[in-house]
């Protein structure tokens, strides 16, 4: 028999965006029902970065109109929903503890449920709200602003961390490098764009821990490397930009497509998800989707704008989490986050 339709409401709010979103669960399947997003980007720009408390005071503002412009565009009444999620880390804690007081209150008001969410896990498995979802067992690659990490990932809470950063992450090295080049926060979108107009082969630049045998990554070096070649550029540096930006994301997309077939290739496996921001990015999609067919594996992405930071990837871990009886449900009115939060603690 048909299982009624399962409908979560879900918060995201660990950084610097403010999403709200509804998924359904409908005979088991995902489907994404309507989702707010408010960027703070434009006002972290003039900072160069976020501003913490700027990031919770905004979240305060967005989260209950834009929950309501959920709610109206999903045409459900509160008694519709039969639980709220909100991502509980990692991420920044003021910012977090906006998201987890809305849903604690609300779950409290209208009894029902509120579910933990780790934000790792709602952008590994946003791909499965995509048009081409993929099917588990899978590589994740997952590379966002924080993060950069491969993963064997069997099924729903089955993660295991086959390797990660030893500094910064692949959105960082994008970040800290566009900011050299004197680009706006947060720069990865924009070195990709102005990668279109140069050489990729312009500078040769290291590719950090690439033959190291392992399928740790180290990006801190690159952004020196970057550094030392725009010094040396000096005023040459606004001419050749572009050529620097091609060679920057050559780098990052190298290494990050060779560990990737190595993780593919030492587990066995046939199907490569992509998962966070870094996601986002064309040559690394373009390298991926040629390197993989030549190997007869499938890569699954999210839709771009589920790359970043939204409430759809929580709404749904969430109910996946709940499909799977897996939920990390909270005790009534338990009010926690975890800025610091493993995935393999999970
Ligand atoms: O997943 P995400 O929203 O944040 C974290 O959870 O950390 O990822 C944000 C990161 C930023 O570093 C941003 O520069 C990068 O993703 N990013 C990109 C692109 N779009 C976003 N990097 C390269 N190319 C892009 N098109
Ligand atoms: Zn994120």
């Amino acid at each position: 028999m048909k299982a009624p339709p399962w409908r979560v409401l879900g918060f995201e709010s660990s950084c610097d965006e403010t999403g709200v979103a509804i998924v359904e669960l409908d005979d088991g399947h995902p489907r994404l029902l309507a989702q707010g997003l408010h960027s703070q980007i434009a006002m972290h720009q003039a900072y160069g970065g976020v501003v913490p408390e700027l990031a919770s005071r905004d979240h305060i503002r967005r989260v209950v109109p834009l929950t309501r412009q959920v709610m109206a565009d999903a045409g459900l009444a509160w008694s519709d929903l039969d639980a709220i999620a909100y991502t509980k880390g990692p991420g920044l804690a003021g910012a977090l503890l906006v998201g987890a007081g809305v849903a604690v209150a609300l779950a409290a008001a209208i009894g029902k449920p509120t579910l933990a969410v780790h934000h790792l896990e709602g952008h590994l498995l946003s791909p499965f709200l995509s048009a081409d979802p993929p099917a588990f067992p899978f590589v994740c690659l997952l590379v966002s602003g924080g993060h950069t990490q491969l993963m064997a990932v069997t099924g729903v809470g089955r993660y295991e961390l086959l390797g990660e950063t030893i500094d910064d992450a692949a959105g960082e090295a994008f970040d800290k490098s566009a900011k050299l080049l004197g680009l706006p926060y947060p720069g990865g979108p924009h070195l990709a764009s102005l990668a279109e107009a140069g050489d990729p082969g312009a500078f040769a630049l290291p590719r950090p821990l690439l033959h190291s045998g392992t399928l740790d990554f180290s990006f801190a070096g690159l952004k020196t490397a970057v550094l030392t070649q725009a010094r040396k550029l000096g005023a040459e540096l606004p001419v050749r930009a572009a050529d620097l930006a091609a060679s920057t994301q050559a780098a990052i997309v190298d290494v990050l497509v060779k560990k990737s077939l190595m993780a593919l290739r030492d587990s066995g496996l046939k199907r490569l998800v992509v998962a966070g921001g870094v996601g986002a990015n064309q040559s690394l999609r373009a390298a991926l989707n040629e390197a993989s067919r030549r190997r007869g594996v499938r890569v699954h992405y999210p839709e771009l704008s589920l790359c970043t930071d939204n409430g759809a990837m929580i709404a749904l871990a969430a109910a996946m989490r709940h499909a799977a009886g897996a939920s990390h449900a909270q005790a009534p009115q338990a009010f926690g986050v975890k800025p610091r939060w493993d995935l393999a603690e999970i």
